[in-house]
């Protein structure tokens, strides 16, 4: 039997990408998975996917939501063992362009978030001995121009990953991330609202600059974020783990 079956996992933004994939992959595991995001119609379709996944919309940057995520999953299944905080949010933002409204907006959905999610959950989370896993990129520790809010609002979650394992280690609860190079999902016309030939150009320029030649595939993050949350990671805390082709060491 596998050893995250029966497990109870929370991933934010579940309703694409990488945490759909990562959803999929727990539920195929036995796990037993909620999802979040701001749409129902894409949640519902996911949970379609599984019997395994349930949903609640909730934005992560709205604190009364991150309470009714965190009853919706203790009145489900009464137990967290695992917190994926997978939703993003960001922008190609100049600097000349930036404006107080919006570096709130990246900074509240990818760093207040998590944190007051996590907050919420930790007594869950203690009592399970469970484990956290952010979700960050390859920018939160190599620079970009035009997405400095981005890039800044990542690194502050790999630092909030490192401080967070230091202070949870005592209670036996591991905190690790995985930082995602460009991947196929729906962020580029999403999250980052470019018009589908803006996105186009993107891609091309990506796949040229990575070097293993291509854009990751939400399974080639999932599958990071499965293993950390596996009991075989026992020993690791703290860390980020880059899945990005490389791009990182460009
Ligand atoms: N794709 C990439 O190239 C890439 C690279 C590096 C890092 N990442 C990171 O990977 C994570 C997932 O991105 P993805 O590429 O899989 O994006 P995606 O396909 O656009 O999926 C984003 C998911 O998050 C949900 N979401 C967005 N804002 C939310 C909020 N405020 N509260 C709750 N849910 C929210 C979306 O649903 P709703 O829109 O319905 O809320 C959707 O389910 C993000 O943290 C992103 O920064 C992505």
């Amino acid at each position: 039997m596998c050893a995250l079956n029966d497990k109870v996992v929370i991933i934010t933004g579940g309703s694409s990408g990488i945490g759909r994939a990562a959803a999929l992959s727990f539920a195929e595991r036995g796990a037993n998975v909620l999802i979040t995001g701001r749409r129902e119609a894409p949640l519902a379709e996911t949970a379609a996917g599984h019997p395994n996944i349930a949903y609640v919309v909730a934005d992560v940057s709205r604190p009364d939501d991150i309470a009714r995520t965190i009853d919706k999953v203790a009145n489900l299944w009464g137990r967290i063992d695992v917190l994926v905080n997978n939703a993003g949010a960001g922008a190609i933002l100049p600097l000349s362009d930036a404006t107080a409204s919006r570096i709130m907006e990246i900074f509240a959905v990818n760093v207040i978030g998590p944190s007051l999610l996590a907050q919420a959950a930790l007594p869950h989370l203690q009592a399970a001995k469970g484990t956290i896993i952010n979700i960050s990129s390859t920018f939160g520790h190599k620079a970009a121009a035009n997405l400095s809010h981005y890039a800044a609002s990542k690194a502050a979650l790999e630092h909030l990953t490192r401080c967070w394992a230091l202070e949870l280690a005592v209670s036996g609860v591991r905190v690790n991330a995985v930082a995602a190079g460009p991947t196929e999902s729906g962020a580029l016309t999403g999250m980052m609202a470019l018009s589908p030939q803006q996105a186009a150009a993107v891609e091309e320029e990506e796949r040229k600059q990575i070097p293993l030649g291509r854009r990751g595939r939400p399974h080639d993050i999932a599958r990071w974020i499965v293993a950390l949350a596996d009991p075989a990671s026992a020993w690791m805390t703290g860390q980020v783990v880059s899945a990005d082709g490389g791009l990182n060491l460009t």
